[in-house]
């Protein structure tokens, strides 16, 4: 399929990688030419390289990839406002967690709701957030022999289905975990967890098996 990514950061270039790999096609949009360029070189060709509103146009599925303040200008930037990406497939693996772990959008809409709301009629759907970008470099992310999961949240079963199948380009298993209302949690989660992982605690630890998720049956 054809991908267009909104952001030349580290994310574009982790999923990016692996998306070209599978043998689709991506085009590639940053703010600083040069080093958009110099990342299309590095996920490898034929990467194309456009502006944001090129990069929305080119992709049935778009990747948001910058920083969470970023978004409103960049989605602007894209004609999201205006309909540019209505009907597209829109991923949503934006983290708006800040200094001390806080999360910025606690208390108002979630970051996904935020973008489904400006991106008028696109088909949002919030994944690849949970995990570091050099996990999902991994060639397959998995851990003692099972592939990680990753939890997506959108209102859309095609669009679900679309970025299952991105999901498995990875060697990842997805996990439908909701509506896009749901996001919310998925990105409080995150936050939850990036806290824990940098205090040195193994956050598989505190979940118990699912089969003694309701305790020993
Ligand atoms: N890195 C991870 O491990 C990870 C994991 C999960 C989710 N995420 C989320 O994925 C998103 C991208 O992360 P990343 O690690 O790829 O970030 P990154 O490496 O910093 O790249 C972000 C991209 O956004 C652009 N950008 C930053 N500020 C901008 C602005 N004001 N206007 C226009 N463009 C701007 C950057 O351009 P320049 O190159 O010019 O700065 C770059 O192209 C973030 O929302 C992050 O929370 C990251």
């Amino acid at each position: 399929m054809r991908i267009g990514i909104l952001g030349a950061g580290r994310m574009a270039d982790a999923l990016g990688t692996q998306w070209t790999r599978a043998g689709h096609e991506l085009m590639i949009s940053g703010r600083d030419p040069e080093r958009t360029a110099a990342r299309a070189r590095r996920i490898g060709p034929p990467t194309r390289v456009g502006t944001w509103a090129e990069a929305a146009r080119f992709g049935d599925v778009v990747l948001l990839a910058v920083r969470d303040t970023a978004v409103p200008e960049v989605l602007s930037a894209a004609g999201a406002d205006d309909g540019a990406l209505r009907g597209r497939v829109l991923v949503d693996c934006v983290n708006a967690v800040h200094s001390g772990f806080v999360l910025a959008t606690a208390g108002g809409p979630s970051m996904a709701e935020r973008v489904a709301r400006q991106a008028v009629g696109a088909r949002v759907v919030k994944a690849f957030n949970h995990c570091h970008e050099d996990v999902w470099r991994m060639t397959p992310p998995a851990f003692d022999g099972t592939p990680l999961a990753v939890p997506m949240c959108g209102d859309d079963p095609d669009a679900l289905a679309t970025v299952a199948t991105l999901v498995r380009d990875l060697g990842c298993t997805p996990v439908e975990a909701g509506p896009l209302d749901r996001a919310g949690l998925l990105e409080a989660t995150t936050a939850f967890l990036i806290a824990l992982w940098h205090s040195g605690v193994d956050a598989r630890t505190l979940l118990p098996p699912l089969t003694h998720a309701f305790g020993p049956r």
